[in-house]
């Protein structure tokens, strides 16, 4: 089993839906360590209600940076970290960061990307009148919510919805496809080429509405 770090800022939801898959006997990555630059994070509890060692790196202890990214590092190098989780983990990471761990650190970003990258994308897909909504998690560049697909979710737009429904319906899939990359990854199942994924396995998951 790959040894796996899930870096969170807050709720830890997507954190919650790989612990819980973790456990499973067919699971291919065990979480090993959470990270949280916030001490306030609800992931946090998370974690130690399910045993999990958790961290806080708080970016404002940092004079820089380098040295914010430098201390999270030491601590995914002390636990032996094989994969990193980017989860609700609301801080831009450098170049030379994202470097070291190129396709090896996941994200999950809540659109169909290419579209709305950066925040606000339930708001964003709601004023673009868009009827198809979802999530994507894919291998981290350093260009934001950019690389490598590996797992998309689709949901409706309904006409009632508003940003909040939206947003739920969205979430509800995260917490799906978020342990299935995560799984392709740490088995071994995808293949990097170039900047697309390669997989023999279902990479899409749509919302029951659909
Ligand atoms: C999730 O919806 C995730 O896709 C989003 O933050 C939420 C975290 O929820 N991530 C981003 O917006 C990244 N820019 P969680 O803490 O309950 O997992």
């Amino acid at each position: 089993r790959r040894r796996v770090a899930v870096l969170i800022s807050g709720s830890g939801s997507n954190l919650q839906a790989l612990i819980d898959a973790g456990t499973r006997s067919d699971s291919a990555a065990e979480i090993v360590l959470v990270v949280s630059n916030r001490a306030d994070a609800f992931g946090l509890v998370r974690a130690e209600r399910a045993g999990i060692p958790a961290v806080v790196v708080d970016h404002r202890h940092h004079p820089d940076r380098a040295a914010f990214e430098a201390a999270i590092m030491a601590e995914l190098h002390a636990a032996e970290v094989e994969i990193v989780c980017l989860a609700g983990f609301m801080r831009i990471l450098t170049p030379g960061f994202v470097e070291a761990w190129r396709d090896r650190m996941l994200n999950i970003h809540p659109s169909l990307l290419p579209a709305f990258r950066g925040l606000h994308t339930h708001a964003r897909a709601l004023a673009a009148g868009v009827l198809v909504h979802g999530c994507t998690v894919h291998l981290v560049r350093p260009e934001l919510d950019d690389g490598p697909i590996l797992v998309q979710g689709i949901v409706p737009v309904l006409p009632e919805d508003d940003e909040a429904r939206l947003a739920a319906r969205v979430l509800e899939l995260e917490h799906r496809c978020y342990p299935l990359a995560l799984q392709l990854l740490a088995s071994g199942a995808v293949r990097v080429a170039g900047e697309r994924v390669e997989a023999a396995a279902p990479r899409l998951l749509r919302h029951p509405l659909l």
